[in-house]
């Protein structure tokens, strides 16, 4: 194992010591290959760097109280680096060729892996990237899929806490039939102008749907959860990520004794919520202390604390991660190393 301060580190790069490459030529992927050099020798041309077509994804490797390492929920990142590719016109990767590169790059950088206890873990990034040469506005033919590994750690640094959050109504995250419920960068990219000066004084950001501004869409880089009567409640659209840990939290709190309701949630209906979170695989969950509203001089304050149920959603899945709950949904690989 490195010497690494696992506790301190930030959801930051950290180089660990291998790559894994694939690419896709001539209409088929070739063999996985690790490489010790992080550069991509890459055309300037590509189609990634001149259309946009990248499509990423983010998943974690933890290590478990039993000492086991756990590999979550691969499959549905998989299934969702498929459906990016599809919707920018970039060759799928086939599942089995993404859970393989996973194993292998977990396998090469198990150096990197934090120990247990922690709350570090070992996060990979897979990419997708579109590297025919192109002057003419089309989709490649060749593409590149990479798997970068980095340790990161615990999100809350030891004290769960809120954030405060902005409606922000003068930029759009996607537009309704756009690409907001893929990962690919544009997006990111498309929001930085209404992320960054929020995050800088110390916000969130609350997208509202783009055609109406009046439902909850996206929570910056996260789905968002409102709490009120026992009853978990998520955003339905078309223009958010499908989370997949929001995904989890629904079975979770179907077993912790929750309603769970999938719908449009109005931004008046913010006031009766007991709790609000936004969710995703870096923080898991991140209570929300409290939406500003600007626009109609208005704030919803769910107090400094994070409540109850943001609480027992964490620890949920939380052990479910660390193989301290049973994993009744088969979410956990247990890696053979
Ligand atoms: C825009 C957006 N929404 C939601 C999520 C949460 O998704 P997941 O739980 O699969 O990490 C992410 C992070 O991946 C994201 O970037």
């Amino acid at each position: 194992m490195k010497p690494i301060d696992w506790t301190n580190l930030g959801f930051e790069y950290t180089e660990a010591d291998y790559l894994i490459r694939c690419s896709y030529k001539d209409g088929h992927w070739g063999e996985l290959r690790a490489t010790k050099d992080k550069y991509l020798n890459l055309h300037a041309c590509a189609t990634a760097l001149q259309y946009g077509q990248e499509a990423f994804e983010g998943l974690k490797a933890i290590r478990g109280v039993d000492g086991k390492v756990r590999i979550f929920r691969m499959e549905e990142n998989a299934k969702r680096l498929r459906s990016s590719a599809e919707a920018l016109y970039m060759a799928p990767v086939p599942t089995n060729l993404f859970t393989d590169a996973i194993r292998l790059s977990l396998k090469l950088n198990i150096d990197y892996l934090p120990p247990y206890g922690t709350g570090a873990s070992l996060y990979f990034r897979p990419l997708l990237i579109g590297t025919s040469p192109r002057l003419g506005v089309g989709p490649g033919s060749d593409y590149e899929f990479v798997v970068i590994a980095s340790p990161i750690g615990e999100y809350f640094k030891g004290k769960f806490h809120t954030t405060t959050f902005i409606i922000t109504r003068h930029v759009d995250r996607a537009a309704p039939l756009g690409t907001g419920a893929y990962k690919v960068g544009g997006n990111y990219a498309a929001s930085f102008r209404a992320t960054e000066p929020n995050h800088q004084q110390g916000y969130g950001t609350l997208f509202l749907d783009s055609k109406y501004h009046r439902y909850i869409d996206e929570c910056g880089a996260a789905n968002f959860i409102g709490i009120k009567d026992n009853t978990y409640i998520t955003p339905r659209s078309r223009s958010i990520l499908p989370s997949i840990t929001n995904n989890s939290f629904m079975s979770l709190a179907v077993e912790l004794g929750m309603r769970v309701e999938r719908r449009h949630i109005e931004v008046s209906e913010l006031s009766s919520f007991e709790e609000c979170a936004a969710c995703g695989t870096a923080s898991i969950i991140s209570p929300i202390g409290m939406i500003i509203d600007p626009d109609k001089g208005r704030a919803y304050d769910y107090g400094k604390e994070p409540g109850a149920w943001s609480r027992r959603l964490y620890d949920a899945i939380l052990d479910v991660q660390h193989g301290r709950r049973a994993d009744n949904h088969g979410w956990c690989e247990i890696a053979d190393i």
